[in-house]
Order: structure tokens, then sequence, then C-alpha cells
């Protein structure tokens, strides 16, 4: 073989290895993976998500109440092990903790919608159906998974 077709085959091999790797990448990037987090980690962050919400509505940031929203609206899902022992904890009740969970995430997610809109009110009247969603599952579940963990 020439040694100048030698070298543009090996500069084509090159750059579709390049190619390659990019498309690899980017479709590892672009798969919709949930991110998983231990429960209680994750209720950490869903509080800072809520103060995050606090201090937009009362500096009337409405990009910072997005931020917030968004956040709530797509936190993570709960690592397998804390499934199984939430499962194994509440049997049957199982349905009426998702139902808790979703609550929260739709309303978040109407709270960063009305972000996008200005609409404070709206904001506020998602956000109080966000927090009772918040309380309604601590209230019924808190302690039962707690003390399931120890
Ligand atoms: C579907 C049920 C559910 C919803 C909805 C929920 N939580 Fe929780 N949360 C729990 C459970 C269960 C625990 C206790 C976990 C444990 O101790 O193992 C907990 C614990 C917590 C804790 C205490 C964490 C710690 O350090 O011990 C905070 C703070 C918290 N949640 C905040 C929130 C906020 C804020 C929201 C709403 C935006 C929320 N949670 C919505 C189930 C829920």
């Amino acid at each position: 073989m020439p040694k100048k077709m030698d070298r543009s085959l090996h500069l084509i091999v090159i750059t579709l290895l390049l190619a390659f790797t990019v498309m690899a990448f980017q479709s590892e990037l672009t798969t919709v993976q949930p991110k998983t987090m231990p429960l209680v980690p994750m209720m950490r962050v869903l509080l800072s998500d809520m103060y995050t919400i606090d201090e937009g509505i009362y500096t009337e940031d409405f990009a910072v109440i997005e931020k917030g929203g968004k956040s709530i609206a797509e936190h993570p899902v709960m690592t397998e092990e804390d499934k199984k022992l939430v499962k194994n904890t509440l049997g049957e009740e199982m349905q009426r903790f998702i139902s808790f969970d979703m609550v929260v995430h739709r309303h978040a997610d109407s709270i960063a919608q009305a972000a996008q809109q200005k609409k404070m009110n709206d904001i506020l009247h998602h956000y109080k159906i966000v927090q009772q969603g918040c309380v309604d599952c601590h209230t019924a579940f808190r302690k039962e998974i707690s003390k399931a963990r120890k």
C-alpha cells in the first residue's frame, strides 16, 4: 500500500473512532436515567428546596422559585435498598405513600410553571398543597419507616 494512502486510512479510522466515542457519550447523556438517592438525604434536599422556594417568594425572585419547584418535581428516586425497606414496611399502604409523593411532584411542577408566569398567588396555592403533601406523608408513615430502618 502506498504510504500516502496508508496515512489517510489511518486518519479515517481515527476520525470514525472519535465520532463513535462522541456519539456514545452523547447517548449516555441523553438517556433518561433517574438518579437514585437514599431516602433520608433525599428528604434533606427536599427541605433545602423548600427553603429555596421560600427565599424566592419573599424576595420576589421568580427564577429562584422556579429552580426550587423544579428540583422538587424532579427529585431523585429512592435507592433499591430503601425502596425495598419502604415496601416491606408499608405493604398494602404503599399505594398511599406513592399518592402523597405524586401530589408533591405534580404541585411542585405547578409551582415552577406559575413562577415562569410570575403568578405569585398561584405559586402560594400550589406551595400549600406541596407542604400538605410533605406533612401528610410524614404523619402517616414517617415513624414506621424510621423505626424499620433501625
Ligand atoms: C411519600 C412520603 C413522603 C413525602 C411526600 C415527603 N416525605 Fe419527607 N420523609 C418521609 C419519610 C418516610 C421520612 C423518614 C425517613 C427515615 O427516617 O427513614 C421523611 C423524613 C423527612 C425529613 C427528616 C430527614 C432527617 O434528617 O431525618 C425531612 C426534613 C423531610 N422528610 C422533608 C420533606 C419535605 C420538605 C417534603 C416535601 C417537599 C417531604 N419530606 C415529603 C416521607 C415523605
